[in-house]
């Protein structure tokens, strides 16, 4: 029992370095990933990459799109339900994010 113990401690520390390197994924990411992905990268036409854009700028946006000095109603209701706490993390999730290639677009 008590090495069986000793081995799980050892796992959930190599984990924890592991995910050092990005923040822990935000509970409320579906709400978002419809229309910027899971990893930022633009799912739908019109929805910009949010992967790699710089923590602050993320934020403020974010902030702007609640209180309607960005008076864009889809992302309003987006974010409708969200709290700071919510925000920053999804803010977080997505500026550590790198941006991937996209296929090029066809005309
Ligand atoms: C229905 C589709 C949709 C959903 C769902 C959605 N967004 Fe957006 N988002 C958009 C569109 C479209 C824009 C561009 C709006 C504009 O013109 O300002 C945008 C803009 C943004 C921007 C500003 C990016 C920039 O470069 O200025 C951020 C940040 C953002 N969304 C984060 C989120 C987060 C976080 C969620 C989840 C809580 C979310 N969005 C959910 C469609 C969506």
């Amino acid at each position: 029992m008590r090495f069986v113990l000793i081995a799980a401690l050892g796992l959930t520390s190599a984990q924890l370095a592991f995910a050092a390197d990005l923040p822990p994924k935000p509970v409320r990411l579906g709400l978002c990933a419809a229309c910027h992905g899971e990893t930022g990268m633009a799912q739908m036409p019109g929805a910009p990459n949010l992967a790699g854009q710089r923590l602050d700028y993320l934020r403020k946006a974010l902030q702007e799109y609640r209180d309607g000095t960005r008076n864009v109603p889809l992302m309003r209701t987006a974010i409708g339900p969200l709290n700071d706490a919510e925000l920053d993390q999804l803010a977080r999730w997505y500026s550590a994010q790198t941006p991937q290639p996209q296929a090029a677009a066809h005309p």
